[in-house]
Formats: structure tokens, sequence, C-alpha cells
């Protein structure tokens, strides 16, 4: 696929957008890393980068997330493209969780803003931020760090994670489905849906599709080479066709949407479950030392308000 020239973006919006952002500050930000020495950290040898992934600018950098630029210009650039506000869209998403998680994988977790959200609101969760671009995940760390949290990132593509089945009760992903071809959105949704138990959940915060389709200059703004595909497809569709129950999607201002699914739970587990309810003290287990959560019984049973 050719890459684009000429785009909105390169034009118009990024030499506003570094009008904006105090690029000296994060020019001495990405001086003061070795990023080769610290992607090493993460780089997994056996991980084969997609084609859809390195053949592709995003936002006009070239080699997109292969390229350690974007792993300091993603957030001062992201920040002025969630409107209202970052935080209050990707809070959305937070407030959409029904279960409560023990573990959690946040999928495609760029640099890490809602990963670190998840875990600021499920303190007792072990969380785990999973990316394909080990430059991404250093910025991620250090963000963990600096506001005292821990959190595991990992390097991984999310079409095969390599995590056992039924191993976290929630799964998300923000802002990842849009800059992925439709093929990998299904193959990440049929990953999720064997990642969680029975009645765990998956969130996923993105564009929203209705009005990208509406307003369809939207999609000619930001070089985003795959967008037109996630703007014409149905999310909510793509969920059922996973095997994920309950689906349903709620617009997030007007710019974005969070679609959550639930993984159902057979017959024969509820019945198990709603025994177990009567003759058993619920206690809240926040330890979890192994991956696999099955022996556990389902997060929907500790449903939120
Ligand atoms: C637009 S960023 C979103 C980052 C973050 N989730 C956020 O909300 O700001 C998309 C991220 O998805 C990652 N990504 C794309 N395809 C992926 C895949 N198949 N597996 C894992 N990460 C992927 C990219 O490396 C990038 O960090």
């Amino acid at each position: 696929m050719a890459v684009r020239q000429n785009t909105t973006w390169k034009n118009f919006l990024s030499p506003m957008v570094r009008f904006l952002i105090d690029e000296d500050k994060w020019r001495r930000y990405a001086d003061s890393i070795d990023w080769e020495k610290q992607s090493d950290r993460f780089r997994r040898s056996d991980i084969i980068v997609p084609l859809y992934y390195s053949s592709q600018n995003f936002h006009g950098i070239e080699g997109g997330y292969l390229n350690p630029e974007v792993a300091v210009s993603y957030d001062p650039v992201t920040q002025y493209l969630l409107p209202p506000h970052e935080t209050l869209v990707r809070q959305a998403l937070i407030d959409a969780v029904k279960v409560h998680p023990r573990r959690i994988l946040d999928l495609g977790c760029g640099t890490g803003s809602t990963t670190l959200m998840l875990k600021q609101a499920f303190p007792q969760a072990e969380v785990i931020g999973l990316d394909l671009s080990p430059y991404m995940l250093v910025r991620a760390e250090d963000k963990a760090q600096s506001a005292g949290l821990e959190i595991l990132w990992r390097h991984g593509n999310a079409e095969t994670t390599n995590f056992q089945n039924a191993a976290f009760d929630l799964v998300t992903a923000s802002l990842l489905f849009h800059e992925i071809p439709n093929t990998v959105s299904q193959a990440i949704l049929r990953e999720s849906f064997r990642l969680l138990v029975a009645g765990g959940q998956i969130l996923i915060l993105d564009g929203n599709q209705k009005t990208l389709r509406q307003f369809e200059w939207l999609n000619d703004i930001f070089e985003e080479p795959y967008i037109r595909e996630y703007a014409a497809g149905n999310l909510d569709a793509s969920m059922g066709a996973a095997g994920f129950e309950a689906v349903r999607t709620q617009d997030v201002w007007w710019i974005n949407q969070v679609t959550s699914g639930v993984k159902p739970i057979p017959v024969t587990d509820v019945t198990a479950q709603k025994k177990r309810q009567q003759y058993t003290p619920r206690s809240i287990d926040s330890t979890i030392d192994n991956n696999d959560l099955e022996g556990l019984g389902s997060p929907v049973f500790g449903i939120r308000a």
C-alpha cells in the first residue's frame, strides 16, 4: 500500500500541533534516553512484525511506531486529538468496566495512557500492557514509574499473544482498531475471546464509526492508512462474530465510541456459580498468582454497580 502524501495532517494540522507543543522539552526528553538499549529490554526475537504495521507511516512519521520519535511525540500530539479532553475520553472506557477485574490485558497499549488509568482504577488487579512497538513500551514504563504504578509491559502481537486460555477477566484496547485492517481486528477479537474467562468483558475505545461515516472528511484529516476500512465496519457485528454477547456501543462525546462485549458463560457454569454463591461467603480475591483464572469463577458475578 502506498504511503499517502499531502494529507491535511501533514500540510496543516501537524505544523499547528507542533506550534502548540513544547518541542524543546520533548527533544530533551528524547535525547535523555538510549532508545535502542532500553527497547532491547522489551524486544522479543520471536515476535514477527506484520506487514500492515511495518509498511505504513502513522501520523506522518516515517516507520510509524517502529520509529522511537513516535514514542516521544505520541502523547503531546494525542492530547489535541481527543476532544473535549483526553482524560474524559479515556475515562469512558474505565466507566464502562462492569466486572471486578483481577487480571487486565490492555492490547496495543502504546505509551500506556489508558493502561495507567486502568491500574489507578483497579489497584488490586494485575495489569499488563502489550504492544508491537518496544519504543512505545519504553515510554509507557517510564510513565508508570513516574506515577508509582506497577504494570507489566510486554512486547507482542495482539493477534497471537501466547497467553494461556482464560487468563484475563478484562481485555481492553484503546485507539487501536482504527489503525489496523479489519481482518486484523477480527483476529484480535477472536484472540481476546480466547483470553477471557467466561463472563469476562472486552472493551474497545476508538473513533466513532457512525460519525466517521457521516463526516467523510474526518477520515482524511490524519495520516491513518486503515481508517476508512474501520469507519465502514461495524464493531458490534465484529464482536458478535467473534462470539461475544451483550454487545453495546455507546457514543463518547461525538467523535469516539466505546464498545463492550461479554464472553458468554456456558449454562452449566451459571448453575454451578449460583450454587457456589449460595453456600460460600463472598471474598475479594486480589492475588492472582497464575495464568489461569478459570478456577476463580466468573467476574460477572461480582458485577459493579
Ligand atoms: C494509536 S496507538 C494507541 C495507543 C494507546 N492504546 C492509546 O490509547 O493511546 C496504537 C498502538 O497499537 C499498537 N499496535 C498496532 N497493531 C498492533 C498489534 N497487532 N499488536 C499489538 N499492538 C499493536 C501500535 O504499536 C500503537 O502503539
